[in-house]
């Protein structure tokens, strides 16, 4: 959320600076801007416009060797020029980006005022530049002191880079919260909320911990806590690279995710798979069998799609580990103090790994001496580090705001993890190798309906003049249902509400008539006469229907099928997303809407 990105070196900052936005522009998009700055003056360039634009308003030749810049997630104030970041102190001698939410912003922006301070814009962040520049002005002797004492009263989250005209050469950064990561060049030195923004220039990187500072010169850094005492980071070496963020002739990234998904899978499963002993291998979780035979139950924690997925993670532990097991939105979790329970295995599920709410739950469960473990996808971000333990998808970069892969991908690592649990209680060698053989299957059973995309996208077609629609599923096809609606909703804009198939009939069958389509999840299990039932009360009412299925329906029944290739029943959660995110997809496409970014969102949500 809110991408950030800085540059001091040799080159010409304003290309790498603009070139590093766009990587991060799913972040946020409501406006960007940067500030240069030479020769004892700073240009600020800043409105709200997308990247590409403010490219034409900044040009790529300004000369400034160092350079802040910025695209915003709008928290305090509309998403205006005024509000758009870098902001400055009056003087225009120190300009600050920040991702983050500064809590006692009112506080600190009454003080000032009462100071003489005229404030510019909106923002929760403009107060930092004016606090940081009144320490400069009452002697602090750095910069990074400066910042330091100005950071003591700020309470809230914060990622923030700061550049002083009069402290040529040097930005100073911080992070409690917010990402930032460090990027180390040959002479140059990178700075970014995520790594996407770095990987064209570096892989060396150094992750800053929250309550760390750190100031960075041409070729050199220097890392301390808030209370400057010094941190010594050994940088680590990130494995992506600028072509894992090239669209390689997709017109969007989802679409290229979407197509991913086979290959993500099998990068999910590779060496993970023990075909000997029927179950799983997951070395990073760091429990033996005697561990996981003591865990009585499994907490699945995670925002939004990670949530849904993880609803599927609780169906599959409960089937095939017999293991009492549910999900819980992390934004719910960490405020109803919840009870800890020594003996439940916690699970925080993210794919970008810097959910705020969902790493403030992983503290609150460390805090309580809860057992949590991370299926993150982000190797080296907070909750993955957090955790210490756990799953990683392994999905690859996801840059869609809308998720897919990772989504899948988190899906088929609960699959194993509920296969390992299960294979040390009471899931038969049987069983396991019908799971086994079922995930080992799975990626080119998604081939399979990937290639019925035509299909899929003539029903998004016939259906893109519905306002609203149901996606209704009952038990394994319950989570399914809610993310389907959820992939809807945020990519076309169009109201999609999920509903358990059996509790349809309890009110909200109501609304069916011919302009409500009820997109019903039929997998062909024990459960198929009641969903066959289902879609008849709502043909019953002239709703018309979209079966997503791979059972042999009553010709006629649906209006219109989606076909899904047969898997182990348990693992038909798994596959039957796949068709509603191309459902998505293609009514999204139909009525025009901005697939990577859709509006009012970013990825990687970072504030409360
Ligand atoms: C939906 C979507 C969001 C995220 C949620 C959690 O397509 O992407 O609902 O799933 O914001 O994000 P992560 O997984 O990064 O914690």
């Amino acid at each position: 959320m809110c991408g950030i990105v800085g540059y001091v070196g040799q080159r010409q900052a304003a290309p790498i600076l603009l070139e590093g936005l766009q990587r991060l522009e799913y972040r946020g998009y409501d406006s960007a801007g940067v500030a240069l700055a030479h020769r004892g003056r700073l240009k600020v360039t800043k409105a709200a416009v997308r990247v590409a634009e403010l490219r034409d308003l900044v040009g790529d030749n300004h000369p400034a060797p160092i350079g802040i810049a910025h695209t915003r997630w709008a928290t305090h104030g509309e998403p205006t020029d005024a509000n758009a970041h870098p902001h400055t102190d009056s003087e225009g001698r120190v300009a600050v980006v920040h991702n983050g939410i500064i809590e006692n912003a009112e506080a600190l922006r009454a003080k000032l005022t009462a100071n003489g301070v005229e404030f510019a814009s909106d923002t929760d962040t403009e107060a930092l530049a004016h606090l940081i520049a009144a320490r400069l002005r009452d002697g602090a002797e750095t910069l990074e002191d400066a910042v330091r004492g100005a950071l003591r009263v700020v309470e809230g989250a914060y990622g923030i880079v700061v550049l002083d005209l009069r402290s040529p050469g040097e930005l100073v950064v911080a992070r409690n919260g917010s990402p930032i990561v460090l990027g180390i060049g040959d002479g140059e030195m990178f700075v970014a909320s995520d790594v996407a923004a770095l990987v064209r220039h570096t892989q060396r990187v150094v992750y800053l911990d929250d309550g760390e500072l750190a100031t960075l010169k041409a070729g050199d850094y220097r890392t301390s806590t808030l209370q400057a005492r010094r941190t010594d980071k050994t940088p680590t070496e990130v494995e992506l690279t600028d072509a894992d963020y090239q669209l390689d002739g997709h017109p969007d990234y989802m679409r290229k995710e979407i197509a991913e998904q086979p290959e993500a899978m099998r990068r999910a499963l590779m060496g993970r798979l023990d075909e000997r002993f029927s179950t799983a291998r997951l070395g990073g979780l760091r429990l033996e069998p005697r561990d996981l035979r003591s865990i009585r139950r499994v907490k699945f924690i995670g925002c939004g799609s990670a949530y849904y997925a993880g609803q599927i993670g609780a169906n599959l532990v409960e089937e095939l580990a017999r293991i009492p097991a549910d999900a819980e939105p992390a934004s719910e979790f960490r405020y109803r103090n919840p009870v800890v329970d020594p003996d439940t295995l916690y699970v925080a599920v993210s794919q970008s790994g810097e959910t705020a709410d969902t790493l403030a739950a992983v503290q609150e469960l460390a805090r309580k001496g809860g057992r949590v473990i991370g299926a993150v996808n982000a190797v080296g971000s907070a909750i993955a580090r957090e955790c210490g333990s756990g799953v990683f998808l392994h999905a690859g970069p996801e840059v869609s705001v809308a998720s897919t892969k990772a989504v899948t991908n988190m899906s088929t690592c609960f699959a194993m993890l509920a296969l390992l649990l299960g294979r040390v209680r009471d899931l038969s060698v049987a069983d396991g190798r019908r799971i086994v053989a079922g995930l080992v299957a799975l990626p080119s059973r998604i081939e399979e309906v990937i290639a019925q995309d035509e299909h899929i996208a003539d029903a998004a077609r016939r259906f893109s003049a519905a306002r609203h629609m149901f996606f209704v599923g009952r038990v394994r096809g319950w989570p399914v249902a809610r993310e389907g609606a959820q992939k809807l909703k945020e990519i076309s804009y169009v109201h999609a509400e999920a509903y358990q198939a059996g509790e349809l009939k309890h009110g909200p069958i109501a609304l069916i008539d011919g302009d409500m389509p009820s997109v019903v999840i039929v997998p062909d299990d024990e459960l198929l006469a009641k969903n066959i039932g289902t879609i008849e009360q709502i043909k019953a009412r002239g709703g018309p229907v979209i079966a997503v299925t791979n059972a042999d329906l009553p010709a006629g029944l649906a209006d219109i099928e989606l076909r899904v290739p047969r898997t182990e029943p348990e693992l038909d959660p798994i596959l039957f997303g796949i068709p509603l995110q191309l459902l998505a997809y293609h009514l999204a496409t139909v009525l025009g809407r901005d697939i990577d970014k859709p509006r009012n969102l970013a990825k990687s949500v970072t504030v409360e």
